[in-house]
């Protein structure tokens, strides 16, 4: 049996924080090792620039990004890790599926609506910051999942709209074409932890309420101290489970080490005492791929090599299935 091929994107904006490490890195890592898989995990650095145009940023995320996954693991050689803008092929595609797609089904698109409703709201032009990259950023959601047929897309609530999208369309395409594509299905983990942030609310950089995943020690253990706390006093016993800081240590802690740190909250375990076990916690578990990360950022050719093979592998998919697609819609060679 073929393996089945599980692809995902990542958005190349911001830099890495706690909670993207818990909530996506760390658990697309495990699940890349998994040997009756085919992961293809790449940077959708095309949809960074619907979020981003600034040139600086947009490119400084880029090299961030990618600099963290090697750094926390993310084996080249036996996943599929690439650059969504050095396949050509996946916007070639995007254009394609753009003639097919309805203009209906984006203007359902939930990102694309609440930024119309906001404006609404505020008395705007319904249309105001709306780009033709936010309005179409679904259709090239699918050719990302479409150029390499595949089957599963692990992917937050958030995005589960878009992967049921990709599938319209590529049915749609299918339908009338004839069968080219496979449908894509959202795979969703209810178990993975979405952290919350120092103000308690999801961690989030639009919230500005982030911990770096790769700081110096001593900024992470000046983000750990800004987690916001309640005032009870040492000695006082605590509620475990209305606090961030225990939450963000059960996503590092092993069964034993949530329930010890439990039984710390209720005989009032102080503040500061948590914090400092919270920051040794997560820094003994990211120290080792710190060092890996500094390593790659001053050596950016090294990362950029890992991204020219990538996209030289897969070459020979992107390449076949478009010859197949253009074959389909009749942009044919002459003779
Ligand atoms: N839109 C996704 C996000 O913001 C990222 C993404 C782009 C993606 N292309 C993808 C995810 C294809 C899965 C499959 O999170």
């Amino acid at each position: 049996m073929s393996a089945t091929r599980v692809l995902t994107g990542i958005t190349t904006t911001g830099s890495p924080h706690l909670g993207n490490y818990v909530g996506a890195i760390r658990p697309a890592i495990a699940a890349s090792r998994d040997a009756s898989v085919e992961a293809y995990l790449f940077l959708a650095d095309y949809h960074a620039l619907i979020k981003n145009q600034n040139p600086e940023e947009v490119a400084q995320s880029s090299r961030e990004i990618a600099a963290t996954w090697l750094a926390l693991g993310l084996d080249p050689e036996s996943t599929f890790f690439y650059r969504q803008s050095d396949i050509p092929e996946i916007t070639e595609l995007s254009w394609v599926l753009t003639c097919s797609a309805a203009k209906g089904l984006m203007n359902r698109a939930h990102a694309y609506k609440a930024v119309v409703q906001a404006n609404e709201a505020s008395g705007e032009d319904p249309d105001f910051g709306v780009t033709m990259g936010l309005f179409s950023y679904p259709i090239l959601m699918a050719a990302d999942i479409l150029i390499f047929n595949a089957h599963q897309v692990p992917v937050g609530r958030d995005q589960i709209q878009h992967v049921e999208m990709a599938r319209d369309i590529a049915q749609r395409f299918n339908h009338h074409y004839g069968e080219i594509f496979t449908l894509p299905e959202a795979v969703v983990d209810d178990d993975v932890a979405v952290l919350q942030g120092l103000d308690g609310r999801k961690m989030s950089k639009s919230y500005g309420n982030t911990i770096p995943l790769f700081g110096t020690p001593k900024q992470l253990q000046k983000s750990i101290n800004k987690i916001k706390t309640n005032l009870l006093e040492p000695g006082e016993p605590k509620d475990a489970d209305d606090s961030t800081v225990f939450q963000v240590w059960c996503a590092f802690a092993n069964d034993a080490e949530r329930e010890s740190m439990r039984q710390a909250f209720a005989d009032g375990i102080a503040w500061g005492e948590a914090k400092k076990q919270l920051f040794e916690r997560v820094n003994d578990e990211l120290a080792p791929a710190r060092g890996q990360y500094e390593a790659l950022m001053a050596n950016p050719g090294e990362v950029e090599a890992v991204l020219q093979q990538g996209a030289q592998k897969l070459k020979p998919k992107s390449e076949a299935l478009l010859e197949q697609v253009r074959h389909a819609v009749g942009l044919r060679a002459y003779h």
